[in-house]
């Protein structure tokens, strides 16, 4: 059994030690929210937080994750910075298909909190997740807006 902390309830979770964070967070925990693009730590669609930080879930082992904090797209509106970039996501409608808008939202809080005040050049640097609909530009803006 291994310990998890996720959007600050305690799990036991019966699975193998290399099983990817993303595999325990939607299929043993139902926790859907995160999405599965490639696997292989390129597009971003399984971005979570560990200790705050934008992490891509389909490359960490379960026994990596250790005592750190998951948060999840389900808990991210209980973060006052999460709540704000929901809020800009929804006020300027970025989502298209919406697959990889989880990813999205989890990758810009964890700017927020680390900048506050992020320059078009530190959403650039940050924003590296993919999305297959071009959604970037309207992406940008509502980092912007949640920033303001
Ligand atoms: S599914 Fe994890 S980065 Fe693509
Ligand atoms: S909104 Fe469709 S992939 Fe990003």
């Amino acid at each position: 059994m291994v310990s998890l902390t996720i959007n600050g309830l305690q799990y036991a979770v019966d699975a193998e030690p290399e099983t990817p964070l993303l595999f325990v967070l939607r299929d043993t925990l139902g926790l859907t929210g995160t999405k599965y693009g490639c696997g292989i730590a390129q597009c971003g669609a399984c971005t979570v937080h560990l200790d705050g930080q934008a992490t891509r879930s389909c490359q960490v082992p379960l026994e990596s994750v250790g005592t750190q904090a998951v948060t999840t797209i389900e808990a991210i509106e209980q973060d006052a910075i999460g709540r704000k970039v929901v809020e800009a996501w929804v006020a300027l409608q970025v989502p298209q298909c919406g697959y990889c808008q989880s990813g999205q939202v989890m990758a810009a809080a964890a700017l927020l909190k680390q900048t506050p005040r992020p320059t078009d050049g530190d959403i650039a640097d940050a924003m590296t997740n993919l999305c297959r609909c071009g959604t970037y530009n309207a992406i940008a803006a509502a980092v912007r807006q949640a920033a303001a």
